[in-house]
């Protein structure tokens, strides 16, 4: 057992705050979700500034896919981020939760005519094809308005990713190797309305090898440099979730990024890229309250209200999240190597199987899992096993508020599935 020390816990960190915001968080309903305003700024300062180095012309989608409560996109739309959508669903969602077309790009692979007709007729700012049939029908569909990106996938894998999205045979783009026929299909457009897509995986965090993959594939695409004018190069911006991970050093990335498109004399183009990780992980907390306490002195076995159902990344990646017992007034006790599991029959349902937690641990008290706002919610199966939907607060000048949604509760949940 370690030494408890409460000055140190991470949820006073993250909440920059003294005990009364945390006395706050332990009325809420769990399972939740908690949204941080004050992280968020934090993380999408570093970013902006940091990406600002590239080129004369950046800006940055956000990719809703990682986090897409009400309050996250109103956030990014004050931060001015373009918003990036990859189904009809999120398409529909971008537009009604008030992101204005002309800042929607989609994407993604197996666009039906729906999806692509929906996005033409609105006048999105752009669509990226991933295939020839996509290309033609956009082509064929033009309204004049929508930048056509072709999304382009080298036939390399970048090495030691979970989720590369390079590679050979990828469901992702057009081999590089027939970008030249794919803009020849473009032939009748304006170049200011071709742009150039490319993705290569997410959770990057080695900025050398980030810059040797943008180089490769930059000097491909210069000596079509005439044809298009914009870029997006998506991101993958990767963040440290365990303590052996590092922090991507964005400046490096950035100044880099820059110089390979000065020597390629592509900086006049307009650059874009997307990020969902890198702004909402480190500003979301996924919360859960201790049902029963079993164990000794020297191993507790917690379960908790909220499960892998709620949040789903732990026992999908095989990632270490932070975890911290939320402090009661209380506690002052020693540490002790805990296991942490939800309430699911499956024992893949596991948050932890050796967190430091106060040996005085009560059933009532709460769990907080870090790096929750990305691929959290969104995730996560939430009809498997009929639980309620977890919870969603916002947190912005000290204040806690719900974030309002069709709250389905179990019965709803069960009437409209069966
Ligand atoms: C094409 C594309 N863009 C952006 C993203 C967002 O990635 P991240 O949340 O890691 O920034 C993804 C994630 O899968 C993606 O596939």
């Amino acid at each position: 057992m370690t030494a408890f020390n409460p000055t140190k816990n991470p949820i006073m960190k993250w909440l920059d705050s003294d005990s009364g915001l945390v006395n706050e968080l332990g009325r809420l309903r769990t399972p939740a979700y908690v949204y941080s305003h004050r992280k968020f700024k934090e993380r999408t300062a570093r970013l902006v500034e940091a990406l600002s180095q590239v080129a004369p012309s950046v800006s940055i989608f956000y990719s809703m896919k990682a986090n897409a409560a009400r309050t996250m996109m109103k956030w990014t739309r004050e931060a001015h981020f373009m918003t990036e959508v990859s189904s009809i669903g999120e398409l529909r969602y971008a537009l009604e939760s008030g992101q204005t077309a002309d800042n929607i790009l989609l994407l993604g692979p197996g666009k039906d005519e729906g999806l692509m007709n929906l996005a033409l007729d609105r006048h999105i700012f752009g669509i990226a094809v991933e295939s020839f049939r996509e290309l033609s029908y956009v082509a064929a569909n033009h309204n004049g308005k929508t930048r056509i990106f072709i999304r382009i996938n080298a036939d390399r894998n970048v090495p030691g990713l979970t989720e590369s999205m390079f590679g050979p045979e990828s469901k992702f783009g057009i081999d590089i190797s027939r970008l030249g026929e794919a803009l020849e299909k473009l032939r009748g457009l304006d170049s200011d309305m071709v742009g150039i897509h490319y993705y290569m995986g997410s959770q990057l965090t080695d900025h050398e090898t980030m810059l040797y993959f943008h180089r490769e594939i930059l000097t491909y695409v210069a000596r079509y440099r005439d044809r298009f004018s914009s870029i997006d190069m998506g991101g993958g911006f990767g963040i440290p979730y365990s303590e052996t991970e590092h922090e991507l050093d964005l400046d490096a990335f950035a100044i880099g990024l820059g110089k390979t498109l000065s020597d390629l004399s592509l900086n006049d183009k307009h650059i874009y890229f997307e990020s969902g990780r890198y702004i909402a992980a480190d500003a979301g907390i996924f919360l859960t309250r201790i049902m029963d306490v079993k164990g000794d002195d020297h191993r507790k076995v917690l379960v908790t209200d909220g499960g892998m159902n709620d949040f789903m990344r732990i026992a999908f990646m095989k990632e270490h999240h932070p975890i911290a017992h939320v402090i009661p007034d209380r506690s002052s006790s020693k540490m002790v190597n805990s296991v942490i599991s939800g309430p699911l029959c499956t024992p893949l349902d596991c948050f932890a199987t050796d967190a430091l937690i106060p040996a005085d641990v009560k059933e009532g008290d709460m769990i907080a899992i870090f790096k929750a706002g990305a691929y959290g919610l969104t995730l996560s199966p939430v009809f498997f096993l009929l639980h309620s939907m977890p919870s969603e607060y916002a947190i912005r000048d000290g204040e806690i508020s719900e974030i309002t949604r069709k709250d389905l509760r179990t019965d709803e949940i069960f009437s409209s599935l069966y």
